[in-house]
């Protein structure tokens, strides 16, 4: 069963399992790849062991620190787009969104040395569109809300545990959001619709409901970073 931490027990158990799989397969591979990894794994572990962290303080920080950035990437996302449709309506707004969402998270990404993202099942731009590893915690996300969960932000561990990948929730939150993702004939304006159709032909990001999961901030987090910042 899924709970709101994302099977804990079991995840941990299938955590340490890749862990091992991965240290094992470190032993017996030899290509390129691999000797790239094992060396990031072995400067990050070095790291580790002189500053004496363990993996629960390692994840603790990955915690706060993509808190505070995904926090941070949300106001300046809501911040240019309330000014975008102060300025030009939110016809107007669509056209700022399609040029701009992009660059703003390019632009953060850079600030922080994390990759950062939005991500959805019902994406509007088809680069939004979840990866293998953000797939499964979507659906955890999804499953809470229909279930009455609350949502908590997650972290786990990819590419041979050199990231950490902190996602939180985004959930439909205020008519603003409607207004451009909700219903095609009460909440969005005919004007908007041709608009946003005209932009995203594979437009899924429509007839969402105040309350609904829209979809999830996604952090890829470089251990190495987070072990640099204790
Ligand atoms: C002015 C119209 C407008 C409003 C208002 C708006 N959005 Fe969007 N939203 C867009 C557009 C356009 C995109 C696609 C941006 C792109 O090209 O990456 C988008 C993309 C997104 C995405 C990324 C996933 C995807 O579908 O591509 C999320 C998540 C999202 N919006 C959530 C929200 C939430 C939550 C609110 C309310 C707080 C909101 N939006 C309000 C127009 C809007």
């Amino acid at each position: 069963m899924i709970s709101k931490f994302i099977f804990p027990t079991l995840f941990n158990l299938m955590k340490n399992l890749t862990y091992t799989i991965f240290s094992i397969a470190l032993l017996f591979s030899c290509g390129p790849r691999e000797r790239i990894s094992k060396e990031v794994f072995d400067k990050v572990n070095n790291s580790m062991e002189a500053k004496k962290l363990s993996e629960a303080q390692i994840t603790q920080e990955a915690m706060v620190w993509g808190d505070s950035i995904s926090t941070a990437a949300q106001q300046q996302f809501m911040s240019s787009l309330h000014k975008a449709v102060e300025e030009n309506g939110f016809a107007g707004a669509i056209s700022f969104c399609n040029g701009n969402a992009a660059p703003i998270a390019s632009e953060l990404s850079k600030k922080y040395g994390v990759e950062i993202r939005r991500t959805s099942f019902r994406a509007r731009n088809p680069a939004n569109r979840p990866t293998a590893d953000e797939s499964p915690i979507l659906d955890a996300y999804q499953y809470n809300v229909e279930n009455s969960i609350e949502n908590e932000p997650n972290i786990q561990k990819i590419e041979g545990g050199d990231i950490l990948l902190y996602t939180k929730a985004i959930v439909i939150s205020s008519e603003f959001c409607l207004a451009c993702h909700g219903d095609v004939k009460k909440d969005i304006k005919a004007d908007l619709l041709n608009k946003i159709d005209s932009l995203y032909p594979n437009d899924l990001a429509r007839g969402f409901r105040l309350g609904n999961l829209r979809g999830m901030w996604s952090l890829k987090i470089p251990k190495k970073a987070v072990v640099n910042r204790l």
